[in-house]
């Protein structure tokens, strides 16, 4: 066989900035699935958070669900993270005085506005992602025991005065430190693990779900009882929703999807939109899910 002419030959270069921007378009939906779901943990969207523990089920039963975590989010994630700092280091923004005047200063266009902020987002995003994913699907994620042929799920909240009506509702058992010391003479063994790992300071309670999305909902609700998490994820979903409407626009235009002058600003129009429906979905969570 010939050996092939370099010029046919894809630079490397070029793969990764397609394969970088191929798993940026994967996170735009997967961030559009994610926020509405969780806009349905708010008390004003979500049928008192029904909705949200319908979907969170759903997804939770999914067959293969770690290997769909790994393979279908961990990977493609990592991916467009770790090329993306690269080129975020070796970025040229021009909308900013820098180099002492050396180079370039044109902050009067807004794609150069955009292109800046989609640099600054990213190192936002990156750190906040990172953080809530350690949050959410590690430290904080509903263990679960079996009794019988049910299985049960635990979590760990701060007592308020609405927690316990909510729990009524939904049909939650809570647990204080007392509590706890005292189902634990009676639990059997894969129990007493779950029921034994929990470190109760005051104030603090366990609950236990009869499903994963209540007990999920309740983590929601604990952590955006807190007015610093509202401030910090106000923040971080703002970051997401410019950085993931904004870059896609530009990755209609990396793949040559819009062309002319015409389409590039009418699909200017049709990202922002979705950025502010999308903007307030994800914040509906975070203000709306405080008041369930
Ligand atoms: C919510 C999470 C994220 C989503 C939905 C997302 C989505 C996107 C999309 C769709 C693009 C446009 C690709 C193109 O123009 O072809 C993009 C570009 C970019 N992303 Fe992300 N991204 C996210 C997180 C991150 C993180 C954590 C970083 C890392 C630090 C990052 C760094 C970048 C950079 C530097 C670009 C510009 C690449 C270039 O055009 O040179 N992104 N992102």
């Amino acid at each position: 066989m010939e050996a092939a002419d370099e010029s046919e030959v894809l630079p490397r270069a070029f793969v990764w900035r397609r394969l970088h921007s191929l798993a940026g378009l994967w996170m735009v939906l997967f961030l559009m699935e994610h926020l509405l779901t969780n806009s349905q943990a708010a008390l004003w969207l979500g049928d008192n958070g029904q909705g949200f523990v319908r979907m969170v089920n759903w997804i939770h039963n999914l067959p293969y669900l770690q290997a769909i975590e790994l393979f279908l989010l961990g990977v493609p994630f990592a991916l467009h993270m770790i090329w993306g700092v690269r080129y975020a280091l070796s970025a040229k923004p021009n909308s900013i005085r820098a180099h002492g005047g050396t180079r370039p200063f044109l902050p009067e266009y807004g794609r150069n506005r955009a292109y800046t902020w989609q640099r600054i987002t990213s190192w936002v995003l990156l750190v906040a992602l990172v953080l809530h994913v350690v949050k959410f699907r590690f430290i904080e994620y509903p263990q679960d025991a079996w009794m019988g042929s049910s299985r049960f799920y635990f979590v760990q909240l701060h007592s308020d005065p609405g927690l316990y009506k909510l729990a009524l509702k939904l049909d939650v058992q809570l647990y204080s430190a007392a509590q706890l010391q005292q189902e634990l003479t009676t639990a059997t063994e894969e129990r007493l693990k779950v029921l034994n790992s929990f470190h109760l300071a005051p104030g603090e309670l366990v609950a236990e779900a009869s499903d994963f999305g209540t007990a999920t909902l309740l983590t929601v609700r604990d952590t955006f009882k807190n007015p610093i998490y509202v401030a910090l994820y106000t923040l971080f979903v703002l970051a997401a929703v410019f950085h993931a409407f904004n870059g896609l626009w530009t990755f209609l235009i990396t793949w040559g999807v819009i062309l002319s002058r015409r389409s590039h600003g009418k699909m200017v129009h049709f990202c922002t939109g979705l950025m502010f429906l999308m903007g307030f979905m994800g914040l509906a969570a975070v203000w709306g899910s405080y008041y369930i």
